[in-house]
């Protein structure tokens, strides 16, 4: 438990600048009372005492403004920096290393039964705001902009922005979405320019023909 607790501490001096000393970061970071609490609730949920661990999550939830369902699967050095308004549903799964900002909710869409919560691979960053919502993965490496709106999976090393979230960066490489609304696309206008170009073409060996013709003597009508 301790060398687990060391490790959540680890984490907030590796993530966020502000940390100066262990004393201020365990007295004062509420992410942190967030995960301890949801680890006693994720015993107690484990041991089958359902209402006392909801009764453990919602008394975290009151001092820390951040609610994780107390079935939620949560690996090592998570940061849940600032926190207020996260929320983790009951069949989240969450990697290690991964750091969710306030306001974030990993959630479902109130369609799916059973699993119905996102898995967050490795390492992994949510920003502000953004809600990811479904039973789908993201990928290891990957960041969630600050607003983002999350219903499909993610592939790993990957940026997803926006709603819906759209990939802008994957491998390290920008991904383009640009839709020239100016010049757009029109087939029939190019099938046209097409035919009128056969028709130029025929109509030039017709002339040609028909020359031919006229300086043999035949005729050509
Ligand atoms: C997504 C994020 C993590 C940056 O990831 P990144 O891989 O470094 O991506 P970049 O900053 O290079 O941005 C890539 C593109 O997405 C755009 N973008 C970045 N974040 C965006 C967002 N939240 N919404 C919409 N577009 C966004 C950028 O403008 C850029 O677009 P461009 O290629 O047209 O210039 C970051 O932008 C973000 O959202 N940070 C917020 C962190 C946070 O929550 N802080 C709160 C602390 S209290």
């Amino acid at each position: 438990m301790f060398a687990q607790m060391k490790d959540d501490i680890r984490a907030v001096f590796e993530r966020d600048p502000a940390a100066r000393s262990v004393l201020e970061v365990v007295m004062t970071y509420s992410g942190l009372h967030a995960i301890w609490g949801h680890r006693i609730a994720h015993k107690l949920w484990k041991a089958k005492w359902y209402t006392l661990a909801r009764v453990v999550s919602q008394v975290t939830r009151f001092f820390t403004g951040i609610e994780i369902h107390p079935g939620a699967r949560i690996g090592r050095g998570l940061f849940i920096d600032h926190g207020m308004g996260v929320v983790i549903g009951e069949t989240c799964e969450i990697g290690d290393n991964v750091t969710i900002y306030q306001g974030v909710t990993l959630g479902g869409t109130g369609k799916e039964k059973g699993k119905r919560h996102p898995t967050i691979g490795n390492d992994v960053i949510i920003a502000t705001g953004a809600k990811v919502l479904g039973s789908f993965k993201i990928g290891d490496n990957s960041k969630i902009g600050a607003g983002a709106v999350v219903l499909q999976e993610v592939p790993p090393n990957s940026t997803v922005v926006g709603i819906k979230a759209r990939i802008v960066i994957q491998d390290g490489k920008r991904v383009k979405h640009d839709l020239d609304h100016v010049n757009m696309p029109d087939p029939v206008a190019d099938s046209i320019r097409l035919m009128q170009k056969e028709i130029d073409q025929l109509r030039k060996e017709l002339e040609l023909l028909r020359e031919d013709k006229k300086n043999h003597g035949h005729s050509t009508d």
